[in-house]
């Protein structure tokens, strides 16, 4: 590639590409190329980006109608800058003539400018006719396995999933008041509301880092619908606890948050991601106590916690409008290898849970494959185990536990989340 200086559309294609051609996430391909442009750049970029992500099936679809035959292989790239333009003509405010001549230019950079004639006659074929978008939510078994799961409600799910998710803030009531807080950020212009006693929610975006008491601690970005994980695991002083997939930290700081007390153990596999935890916890003035080991098969000396978290790997079907890229990278087969993952970390860990105490499982999944699918499995494996009913204001019951679907709640309007509460009844 030989872009000279890059500009904020060529920043958007290396982060597509990057997604696209390369199979890393975009929060990997933000880190790698956002830094490089000013705020007001990065915004437009971040904006192209998430909303050509969230309706990157149906300009698939739109793209393939105007070639005669497919791209190769190795021209993926020049199908990409196609998807782009036909992105920017249609949803975005550049002048129509302009976003093409520039979307063409990029060509330059890649050096194929045989195919410039190609992707300008694209361009303006779609520019002319201005055909209809037909909506496509995503790959097959995405669509298969929501319509599956929930033939009542399915599209709803669907079309809330290609929403932009609100930024709500968790502030650290210990540090501020809700209410006091958001008059700070009203004083910088920064306008938000009060959506629950530890919640509030940004009227727009802005960088985070840079809202008042971020090194402080005074607010953590987390989902309203993680709230009730403190009140689940039914926290009281000085317990014991195990988060076994803790890193980068949310929930396990919303614990100590709610009980300063606890001895709280964070366990993660992933090394990077455990960095990310003792940042946050630096934040709020707290070291860690940090455990680096497969869940799996990690041992301790008996049953030694009196509750475990366990917020499961998972598909993230429940967080698609905050990770578009999810349904990019995503395969049908990872659903049933997770659901594995799942199952085995339960199983080791729930030898470490004393007698009558309380497991929480969670994930940020809406497939029953990952959800109620494993605890019953758990169960009928652990017949001394139970799970516990769930009532919560948000969300529905399920088999075993309890599901919030994303945005299904206009006043909260949270991710989809799943509870299930176990608890072993053997007796010590
Ligand atoms: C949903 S994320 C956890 C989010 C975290 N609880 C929070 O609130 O910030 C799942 C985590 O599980 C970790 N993980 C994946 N497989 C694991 C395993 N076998 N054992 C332990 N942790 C694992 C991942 O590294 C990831 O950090």
């Amino acid at each position: 590639m030989n872009f000279k200086k890059q500009s904020p559309r060529e920043i958007v294609f290396f982060i597509l590409k990057e997604i696209f051609l390369d199979q890393h996430s975009l929060g990997q391909a933000e880190e790698l190329f956002l830094e490089n442009l000013s705020h007001s750049e990065r915004s437009w970029a971040k904006a192209f980006v998430y909303g050509f992500l969230r309706i990157f099936f149906s300009l698939e679809n739109l793209a393939k109608s105007y070639l005669t035959k497919p791209l190769k292989s190795k021209d993926q790239d020049v199908f990409l800058i196609l998807l782009m333009g036909l992105y920017e003509t249609r949803f975005m405010n550049t002048a129509k003539h302009a976003a093409v001549f520039e979307t063409v230019g990029l060509l330059d950079g890649i050096n194929k400018t045989w195919a410039k004639g190609l992707i300008n006659a694209c361009l303006r074929k779609d520019l002319r006719e201005i055909p209809e978008l037909k909506i496509s939510y995503g790959p097959l078994w995405w669509e298969k396995n929501i319509k599956k799961y929930y033939p009542g409600n399915y599209l709803k799910i669907l079309e809330n999933s290609q929403k932009q998710a609100p930024i709500f803030l968790r502030i650290n009531t210990q540090k501020i008041a809700v209410l006091d807080y958001l008059k700070l950020l009203e004083n910088l212009n920064i306008l938000g509301a009060q959506i629950s006693n530890q919640y509030l929610q940004l009227n727009s975006a802005c960088d985070i880092r840079e809202l008042p008491g971020f090194s402080e601690g005074w607010f953590y970005v987390q989902d309203i619908s993680l709230q009730y994980v403190p009140e689940l695991l039914k926290l009281s002083p000085d317990l014991k606890i195990l988060d076994a997939c803790a890193a980068p930290g949310g929930k396990s700081l919303h614990l100590l948050e709610t009980e300063p007390s606890l001895d709280l153990i964070c366990l993660d596999s992933d090394s990077n991601r455990l960095e990310r935890l003792k940042e946050n916890f630096q934040r709020f003035n707290l070291i860690p106590k940090i455990l680096c080991a497969d869940g799996e098969n990690i041992n301790f000396e008996g049953p030694v916690f009196d509750r475990i978290l366990l917020d499961a790997p998972c598909s993230a079907t429940g967080v698609i409008r905050r990770h578009p890229d999810i349904l990019l990278l995503r395969r049908e087969s990872d659903l049933l290898e997770l659901a594995e993952t799942q199952l085995k970390i339960l199983n080791n860990l729930s030898q470490y849970l004393k007698p009558n105490s309380y497991l929480l499982y969670t994930t940020c999944s809406v497939l029953n494959l990952e959800n109620d699918d494993v605890i019953k499995k758990f169960l009928k494996q652990n017949p001394s185990w139970i799970s516990e009913s769930i009532s919560l204001p948000v969300g529905q019951k399920t088999y075993l536990g309890w599901q919030i679907l994303p945005g299904e709640n206009p006043e909260q309007n949270g991710d989809g989340f799943y509870y299930a509460v176990l608890k072993n009844t053997l007796s010590a």
